[in-house]
């Protein structure tokens, strides 16, 4: 139900037809040809009446509430379906109008419940709204005919409700789900009194194909699709737009609230990234910030098997400083160090960086894109000379074809998503290369045009493949190359992609592809127009992941697909703020900006700036954090907003680490599973309760905006300023604007940026300076970043992970659309019910020769670990392949990746781990003793409670 709130013009926005002039009740309105009457009437103040007509679908017609006359034209036109013309006369008061949109409003009401005082809509449902402004006093058709008034209620989604009695039957719902959504979930079915709106096989929502991304909802002018939250709480009495804190995509959102409390989240119709679009994480599963298991009291203690104690901020903030600067003290300057999140905003990952460098005295900053996006950074850098995509999320409306590598955005980036579905249903091709049948490979009316169904592990040898046949084959867009890229680097490239070697047919032993297959994508991509590249950690997680997206940015300079709309080079994010926290300088060798701490001259910058000397030599990555722990040379870990333990790979070598360490300091919403190993518990906020900016996959910079007070008295970057003023290094922030203006005084990229900048603009794509004070949708425009592109050679070889006998299958890994990551938000909601559990996905072939079936317990057993998860057997894998999500710390899928990572950036290996996997019938010894460890933990943390209570 659309909030009263946002505006709402009726019929999409037209932008490209030349202008025309039409006049409207007398007024003279000029708009873009294709612009609908009803629209044109409502952008010169003139309203007329609507229901199944609304801005984000294209209109439909069938209500018949908009009805206009319009001079010259016969009878009297649907103002919502009709496009104006140059001198076109309409009128849209007078008797006869008046008089039909009454009697249709008659005939609405005459089937509707009569209950608007106490239904959740009362006073924001269009139905009633339009009763009024036509004038609606009597029905003269009464109230006892046939109706539909008892129709049942359908409860089944655990967010919202469809009640059927007060359905008019306008199809937005249904128009909703197919163009905004693209998952086609509701038809209507039956033909006049009897049409209703079905899900999927008139199916309840729960049991259909709907994904609950709460279009629908939105759409719908009545009470009759209604968020849960709004029945149960009531209207809204003020909103504040913020953005979503799960996924890359980075949804603008308004947070309808009474007071501090959330009604519900309502996404921005003028949100850039969004265009008031969202997923069922970002509407709906927001219950984790409230959360009973929220912990809302600092606490500490000596050793991880002590109970914890509940001490004042004061307290906890002291121990922590002291802790740190005794081991320092004790073990040296490198012995402590510091984890950022991309969860955190970017004001709280340049304040831990910071306080890491100029406080803690090294760079023993590391981040969780070091395990995701770290090859992307180093790949693009070196090629294209900016550690980023080149595009935003729009540009894929102007792309011919579209070309998904390791990336799965209906799960992953389901808003992005809906938007590529879209250009794939007008008509763009698709190519696919995934080891497995992802749903976008064939969605309704959508199939890809080749699927390149690789071998896990086998992606730079279909990136050669790709690039031989454009170079062989005479693709090659020479002007490009000659005038903007490295001719010599070129000249190399192109011998070397095209050796025998790096053929489809010779690459397709190993790719598992036929050769035909690849040669036709390669064509198709290479000649269909703008050709834009979408990729996820199915490329970077991989002992080759930097060069693989060195071969995908070589792929998209030869063929010249970078520098305009519609093409590119596209990381598809993970988290909210991976752009962001990598832009921040959480990497060792970095400074915000990308810039590396061995430069004197942006040393000494930041030197002025922060009134410390720096250090020149970079400093630990997570994993050589971890290799120093064991070591016994690194003792003490500052981890904000991170769950190193559930989400890096090995846990038991991980755990090794964190157990050997005298002080692990975790700032968290909840005990996760690093918190169990941690001596310092700071309880952080959610992102409700704090200021601050994310930034998305499209280097898109958006508001963060508090809608309530942080929970346990802080904001994050509170939190890390208290730390830092008791180690000795002076922080003095009083809002976070004042960090983003420090920011901008010291990164080139962001000189632009500011609070009053972005509430002008909704929201900044950086670079944004005086070259581009309005930020940069678009990169490489004329030149690329570094000048001229640079082709790189990238050599395909083979992980040292290999299959043998005794682990004969590839286990690869990734998410679903319901959960998010290591689960730590998600599995505090509602969305548990899409997905209460990990499982493995196995191919049949496989299932049957280990006698597994559907639900069977299964040990997958690798070189580094053994876990047990129950089986689903599915042809979405290919054989010799299994498939797990990881969002589920039991199940242990960590356990059996290594530590295989990047040759460039050390990024692990997650997609590619050799197992076997046998039936059996109990837990793995692993997860008997997690679950033993939990439940200890559990207890130390439930005395801390306890003790708290008693002493009171
Ligand atoms: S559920 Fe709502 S949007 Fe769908 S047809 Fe009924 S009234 Fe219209
Ligand atoms: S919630 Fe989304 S997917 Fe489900 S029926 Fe509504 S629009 Fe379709
Ligand atoms: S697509 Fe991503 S950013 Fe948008 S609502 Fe969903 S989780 Fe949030
Ligand atoms: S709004 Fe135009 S026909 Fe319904």
């Amino acid at each position: 139900m659309l909030s009263i709130v946002e505006h709402d013009y009726g019929t999409p926005e037209r932008k490209d037809g030349r202008l025309v002039t039409l006049s409207i009740d007398g007024r003279e309105v000029t708009v873009p040809e294709g612009t609908s009457v009803m629209r044109a009437a409502a952008l010169s103040d003139v309203q007329i009446p609507k229901l199944c007509a609304t801005e984000t679908l294209e209109a439909f017609g069938s209500c018949r509430m908009c009805l206009v006359q319009i001079d010259g034209m016969k009878g009297l036109p649907a103002s919502c379906t009709t496009p104006v013309a140059q001198g076109m006369v309409v009128h849209t008061q007078n008797k006869q109008l008046a008089d039909i949109r009454r009697g249709v409003m008659e005939l609405y009401i005459s089937d509707h419940p009569l209950d608007c005082l106490t239904c959740p809509a009362n006073g924001h449902c269009e139905l009633q709204d339009m009763a009024g402004v036509v004038g609606l006093r009597e029905v003269r058709y009464g109230y006892e005919g046939e109706n539909h008034l008892d129709s049942k209620k359908d409860e089944s989604n655990p967010y919202f409700t469809f009640d059927a009695s007060k359905c008019i039957v306008c199809s937005r719902c249904v128009r909703a789900c197919d163009e905004q959504q693209g998952t086609l979930a509701l038809t209507i079915q039956g033909r006049g009194f009897d049409s209703k709106v079905a899900a999927s096989q008139d199916e309840s929502f729960m049991d259909s194909e709907c994904v609950s991304c709460g279009a629908c909802v939105q759409a719908c002018p009545t009470a009759t699709l209604s968020e849960k939250s709004l029945i149960e709480k009531g209207q809204a009495e003020h909103s504040v737009t913020t953005t979503c804190a799960y996924c890359g995509v980075g949804c603008s959102f308004r947070a309808e609230m009474q007071g501090e409390e959330v009604v519900r989240m309502v996404p921005n119709l003028d949100g850039h990234a969004n265009h008031g679009h969202s997923c069922v994480k970002g509407r709906f599963a927001i219950g984790y910030a409230t959360h009973s298991d929220r912990i809302l009291k600092p606490m500490i203690r000596k050793q991880i098997t002590d109970p914890w104690r509940e001490v004042s901020w004061e307290e906890a903030i002291a121990y922590a400083a002291s802790e740190m600067q005794r081991i320092q003290a004790k073990y040296g300057r490198n012995s402590i160090g510091g984890i950022t999140s991309s969860r955190c905003t970017n004001e709280e990952t340049y304040l831990v960086q910071k306080l890491i460098r100029a406080g803690f005295g090294n760079n023993n900053v590391d981040t969780c894109a070091r395990v995701c996006h770290s090859p992307t950074g180093y790949g693009l850098k070196n090629t294209i000379g900016e550690s980023a995509g080149t595009q935003n999320f729009d540009s894929v409306m102007q792309a011919d074809v579209i070309f998904v590598i390791g990336a799965n955005p209906t799960d992953g980036h389901p808003v992005f998503a809906s938007q590529m579905k879209r250009r794939l249903r007008q008509g763009a091709t698709l190519i696919v290369a995934d080891p497995r049948t992802i749903d976008l490979v064939r969605t309704p009316h959508i199939q890809a045009q080749h699927h390149l169904k690789l071998r896990p592990g086998t992606n730079v040898a279909l990136i050669n493949s790709l690039a031989h046949v454009i170079v062989t084959e005479g693709l090659v867009k020479e002007d490009f190359v000659r005038e903007r890229c490295e001719v010599d680097s070129f000249e190399k490239w192109r011998n070397f992609v095209s050796l025998a070697q790096n053929s489809p047919e010779a690459m397709q032993e190993i790719t598992g592809i036929p050769a035909s297959e690849v040669r036709a994508a390669a064509r198709l991509y290479a000649t269909a127009g703008n050709g834009a590249i979408y990729y996820g950690l199915g490329v970077t997680e991989h002992s080759q992941g930097s060069t693989m997206v060195m071969g995908i940015a070589n792929l998209a300079m030869a063929t010249g697909n970078v520098g305009r709309e519609g093409v590119g080079i596209n990381p598809l994010r993970g988290q909210n703020n991976v752009q962001g926290s990598c832009d921040m300088g959480s990497f060792p060798h970095e400074f915000p900006g990308y810039r590396h701490v061995s430069d004197d001259k942006v040393r000494a910058q930041f030197e002025g700036a922060w009134g410390v000397s720096l250090h020149s030599e970079p400093g630990l990555r997570i994993p050589n954090m971890f290799e120093a722990a064991l070591d016994g040379d690194f003792k003490g870990l500052y981890i904000e907003g991170e769950d190193i333990a559930q989400s890096d790979p090995n846990t038991q070598h991980v755990t090794a680490a964190l157990t050997s360490m005298e002080c692990i300091i975790v700032q968290d919403l909840f005990l996760n599973e690093s918190a169990k190993f941690a001596h310092v518990f700071l309880p952080g906020s959610s992102f409700l309760e704090k200021d601050g900016t994310f930034t998305n996959a499209e280097r898109r910079i958006s508001r963060v905006r508090q809608v309530m007070r942080p929970k346990a008295g802080y904001a994050d970057w509170e939190i890390t300023q208290l730390l830092s003023n008791a180690l000795g290094y002076p922080m003095t922030y009083k809002h976070p604007s004042e960090i983003m203006d420090e920011i901008a005084r010291l990164t080139p990229t962001f000189t632009g940026v500011s609070y009053q900048r972005i509430d002008e603009l909704e929201s900044i794509q950086w670079p944004c300076n005086e070259e581009h004070p309005e930020g940069t949708p678009t990169m490489h425009i004329g030149q690329f970043v570094r000048g001229k592109g640079k082709f790189l050679l990238t050599e395909y070889v083979p992980t040292a992970e290999k299959v043998n006998a005794k682990y004969p299958l590839i286990l690869t890994t990734g998410r679903i659309l319901s959960q998010y990551n290591v689960g730590a938000q998600t599995r505090r909601t509602e969305n548990n019910r899409w997905h209460d559990e990990d499982r493995l996905e196995i191919h049949p072939h496989d299932a049957e020769e280990r006698g597994i079936a559907e639900g069977d317990w299964v040990g997958i057993a690798s070189r580094a670990g053994d876990t047990v998860l129950r089986a689903r057997v599915t042809e979405r894998v290919q054989p010799g392949v299994v498939y797990t999500t990881f969002h589920f710390p039991e199940s242990g899928a960590n356990v059996i990746t290594t530590d295989n990572s990047d040759w460039a950036t050390n990024c692990p290996e997650y997609k590619v781990t050799a197992v076997q996997a046998t039936r059996v019938s109990q837990p793995s010894e692993w997860q008997k003793r997690f679950r033993e460890f939990t439940e200890t933990q559990e207890s130390l943390l439930k005395h801390a409670t306890d003790d708290a209570v008693a002493s009171k």
